[in-house]
């Protein structure tokens, strides 16, 4: 299993030290994969400070290589530091407009580069309330994956309103909305797209994590605020299938 955690916009240099000197004691024996995604400029500091066997991944990257692009970062840039990078997760898609398309440019520049490529697809409220859940998930997947030549990717379901609302999704939608990925993703890859992994991510919690890892087509999850303490992210990653 992976369990992925997601700092967003939080943590300095010394947080993220700090973080690692709790956590790295707390998580040593466990046998999932553990990823931390912090911000840009915390990202060498997490894997100098990470155990080794723990990965370190970015939110975000630029499709181009260099150039006059201010602002952005490349993937040769994070290569020295990360194994993963976040893509389409809804703050970009919602909060920085970011397209499908767009989206398609960054999962093949990652993958080009031997990334391993987590895709975040999920509906709103709006959407799932007007039964649109299924047509926004496989529009996402259909455009942010065209003409992508497979490699490490795996995919997180997160339905935005379960995002930061303390509501994580029922057993249910999860299940339901996890076996239409994996149907889409065997439409898209034949036999190769069954076995891409899938994560819940939306209020994922010491609490109900256990239950949401036992749940069929669940190989992970993708944890937001949880992740920043230490002890919460550690019990979450320390949970047996
Ligand atoms: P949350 O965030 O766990 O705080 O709901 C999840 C995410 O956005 O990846």
């Amino acid at each position: 299993m992976l369990i992925a955690g997601n700092w967003k916009l939080n943590k300095t240099l010394k947080e993220t030290k700090d973080f690692f000197k709790e956590f790295n004691k707390l998580v040593s024996k466990t046998q999932n994969m553990i990823l931390v995604c912090p911000s840009f400029p915390c990202i060498p500091a997490a894997r100098e400070y990470a155990l080794k066997k723990i990965f370190i991944g970015a939110q975000n990257v630029f499709f181009e290589e260099k150039g006059e692009f201010t602002g952005e970062v490349s993937v040769s840039q994070l290569k020295s530091f990360c194994d993963f990078i976040v893509l389409g997760h809804s703050d970009r898609r919602n909060k920085f407009s970011e397209s499908n398309e767009l989206i398609n440019k960054k999962v093949k520049a990652a993958m080009k580069s031997n990334f391993n490529v987590i895709l975040c697809v999920g509906e709103t409220l709006n959407e799932r309330n007007s039964s649109k859940t299924n047509s926004v998930l496989e529009e996402q997947l259909t455009k942010s994956l065209s003409g992508v030549a497979l490699k490490k990717l795996f995919i997180a379901y997160e339905p935005v309103w379960a995002i930061g609302t303390g509501k994580n999704a029922s057993k249910e939608d999860i299940i339901q909305a996890h076996s239409f990925i994996k149907q889409t993703l065997t439409k898209l890859f034949g036999e190769k797209g069954k076995k891409i992994q899938i994560l819940y991510g939306g209020s994922v919690k010491p609490e109900n994590a256990k239950e949401i890892l036992s749940l069929p087509n669940v190989d992970g999850v993708l944890v937001g605020g949880a992740s920043l303490d230490p002890k919460k992210f550690a019990e979450i990653a320390n949970h047996k299938k």
